[in-house]
């Protein structure tokens, strides 16, 4: 149990039609029935989802987030993208930045500053993914890699009230392995003094699920978590909240 405020971020990824939608109905009761002050839901659909699942959740205190956006602000000739404003425009009030999968796509850090810095001029808030890969995690580079990936997505980004943080080691996306405690809590406690008394929400992703949270939840300085896999499944999503929160 932990009294601390906790997001849930849920990263649908490629996932989901309109007949999935009606799974929300399982977790929009369930955080009907909970204290509104202990935790913070929010779901980020495929962009074909985020109008009928923001229309779904419009009476409810979950919000709802994109999972990445195009870097210009303004409409363009950029054939199957969407900006933040337009992401906005039906409902969005998140983006993902900097995935692992899309920087392995091919985004760098600079590219992924431009969409973050345009994404809070389009009135969006930031889930910004930053970690290492095995190679630099063997190569004990974590350090190294987290502060530069700080440093070069949020150069010259004041509104750093706009930013979480999430902390998603690449090797453990989608792979079942977690940090060990004392790894994640040193990550955790690494991304945090980079910032002083003003730090953003730091939350962990990757692999979580009904059976490590509990050893997950209680790192001492972690804000919550950004899950995948298990967030498709209304019945696993809500147990890892209901073992965090109770
Ligand atoms: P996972 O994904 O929970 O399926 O490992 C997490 C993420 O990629 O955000």
């Amino acid at each position: 149990m932990t009294n601390k405020y906790m997001y849930f971020i849920a990263n649908w990824k490629m996932f989901g039609d309109l007949k999935t939608i009606n799974s929300l109905d399982k977790v929009i009761k369930f955080s009907k029935s909970h204290k509104k002050n202990k935790f913070k839901l929010i779901y980020c659909p495929p962009n074909t989802l985020i109008r009928p699942i923001s229309k779904r959740l419009s009476k409810t205190n979950i919000e709802v987030g994109a999972q990445n956006s195009h870097q210009n602000l303004d409409y363009g000739a950029f054939t199957g993208q969407v900006n933040a404003r337009m992401l906005k425009s039906v409902g969005a009030k998140y983006v993902i930045l900097g995935h692992s999968e899309n920087r392995m796509a091919g985004e760098n850090d600079n590219l992924i500053n431009l969409k973050i810095k345009n994404s809070i001029k389009s009135g969006l808030k930031i889930i910004f993914c930053i970690g290492e890969t095995i190679k630099q995690k063997r190569d004990k580079k974590t350090n190294q890699v987290l502060n530069s990936q700080l440093k070069k997505g949020l150069k010259s980004i004041k509104k750093i009230n706009d930013i979480i943080i999430a902390y998603e080691p690449v090797w453990s996306i989608g792979t079942g392995l977690i940090p060990s405690s004392e790894e994640l809590f040193k990550s955790i406690k690494f991304i945090k003094s980079k910032f002083g008394k003003k730090s953003p929400k730091v939350l962990y992703g990757g692999s979580v699920n009904s059976k490590n949270i509990d050893q997950l939840k209680i790192i001492p300085d972690i804000d919550g978590f950004l899950i995948g896999g298990a967030s498709q499944n209304p019945k696993k999503f809500i147990d890892i909240i209901k073992k965090t929160i109770n």
